[in-house]
């Protein structure tokens, strides 16, 4: 047992040279602000784009279910955990995202770790843009393809490779983020549907950053008028301001996700309270467009006060190189009573650690302003 924890002390002892080791540290939000180390900051880092997670109609439909169903669901779902809201809410999913189907999982990792291997395997491959999210390499590495990954957004580089080798193999996937997590970005899905069609490849897409704050709250599939996605999949846990995943798609592929994705059948179904909560942000998100439309209207004001590129979702991402200038650039902007995560390797690539800024939709324009005017003085300017 000594070996285990010489290994563990030796390990943590490199990552904590290299600038890389992390700790959870305990906060506590309430709306836009957070509590931390006896702080109260206003946090630029919650996913929670549209601030539902504390909406009172989501807390209220919460409670309810969980005082009508309990606080788990007690099983996995093809056992007795698939309560009575399941098909509410993969039936409000599949009409949002117009679809036949939807199926939910337990969360947007679980999706793409389900999603993947329960499509493609050993005979097959997989084209993946190269910054997607950990889930989406741990899906295609779990599902034994092949995988070539293309450069970042670069449909060209994904056609060359297909051309190349779509040949070799039974089927192929291409799979991306539609909004990049780290970078804020879209993913070209309109080239990449228009590949997939040419290759007889399937795409898959990530929207967990886009549901909710892109395409009038539908998501990235739908930002650059609609693109021929087959495969749509994201999270409950940002903008939605839950938790658990979703995958969008035709009858048939629905129904072969429940019969065969292993993280759906051997994973316990959502708490009923966390699946209700679901139901009410959506109906939130559906009948609130112009508020959907916050956090991304307040990237662009701050990109544009820092003239940074043109924001494309409710991410901006300030990138300053090394961890630790990443770790300096954070604290200078927690004396100014912000909190902005530093991002470092391996959650960004090496030499790209960042600021990452998310904007959602009650952060008021003043502080905006106020954080642009903080991030020039305290980080830009001292780095040039
Ligand atoms: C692009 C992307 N996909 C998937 C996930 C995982 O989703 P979840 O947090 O619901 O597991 C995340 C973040 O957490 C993400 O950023």
């Amino acid at each position: 047992m000594r070996s285990l924890d010489e290994y563990a002390c030796e390990k943590l002892a490199g990552l904590e040279r290299a600038g890389l080791r992390r700790s959870p540290v305990v906060t506590a939000r309430d709306g836009i602000w957070a509590e931390r180390d006896g702080r109260r900051l206003l946090s630029f880092s919650c996913n929670d784009y549209l601030n539902l997670s504390g909406h009172p109609a989501v807390i209220k439909a919460a409670i309810e279910a969980t005082q009508r169903y309990g606080v788990g669901a007690g099983a996995s779902r093809l056992v007795t955990g698939n309560h009575p809201l399941y098909p509410e809410l993969e039936a409000r999913l599949a009409r949002l995202k117009g679809t036949e189907a939807a199926c939910v999982f337990g969360s947007g990792y679980l999706a793409n770790t389900g999603i993947i291997p329960a499509l493609v395997g050993a005979d097959d491959l997989i084209l993946i843009d190269e910054l997607s999210h950990a889930c989406m390499h741990a899906g295609a590495k779990l599902s034994g393809a092949d995988v070539l990954r293309y450069r970042h957004a670069d449909a060209a580089h994904a056609e060359a490779l297909l051309a190349e080798h779509r040949a070799s193999y039974a089927r192929a996937l291409i799979a991306t983020d539609g909004v990049f997590s780290m970078d804020g970005d879209l993913a070209p899905l309109q080239a990449l549907s228009l590949l997939a069609q040419r290759f007889d490849a399937w795409l898959l897409a990530d929207d967990a950053h886009g549901f909710g704050v892109v395409g009038d709250g539908r998501g990235s599939t739908f930002a650059d008028g609609p693109a021929e996605v087959p495969l749509q999949m994201g999270t409950l846990s940002k903008a939605v301001g839950g938790y658990g995943g979703y995958l969008c798609a035709s009858g048939p592929v629905i129904d072969l996700m429940r019969t065969r994705a292993r993280t759906f059948i051997y994973s316990t179904g959502l708490p009923p309270g966390t699946v209700a909560g679901a139901i009410a942000a959506i109906d939130l998100i559906e009948r609130e467009p112009d508020y959907a439309a916050a956090p991304l209207r307040k990237a662009r004001m701050f990109a544009r006060a820092l003239n940074l590129p043109e924001a494309q979702s409710a991410i901006v991402p300030v990138i300053v190189g090394k961890s630790e200038t990443a770790l300096a650039a954070s604290r200078e902007l927690a004396d100014e009573g912000f909190l902005v995560v530093a991002i470092r390797p391996p959650t960004v690539p090496a030499g790209t650690a960042r600021l990452r800024f998310a904007f959602t939709a009650q952060h008021p324009d003043s502080e905006i302003e106020r954080l642009a005017d903080a991030v020039r003085r305290r980080v830009l300017e001292r780095a040039a």
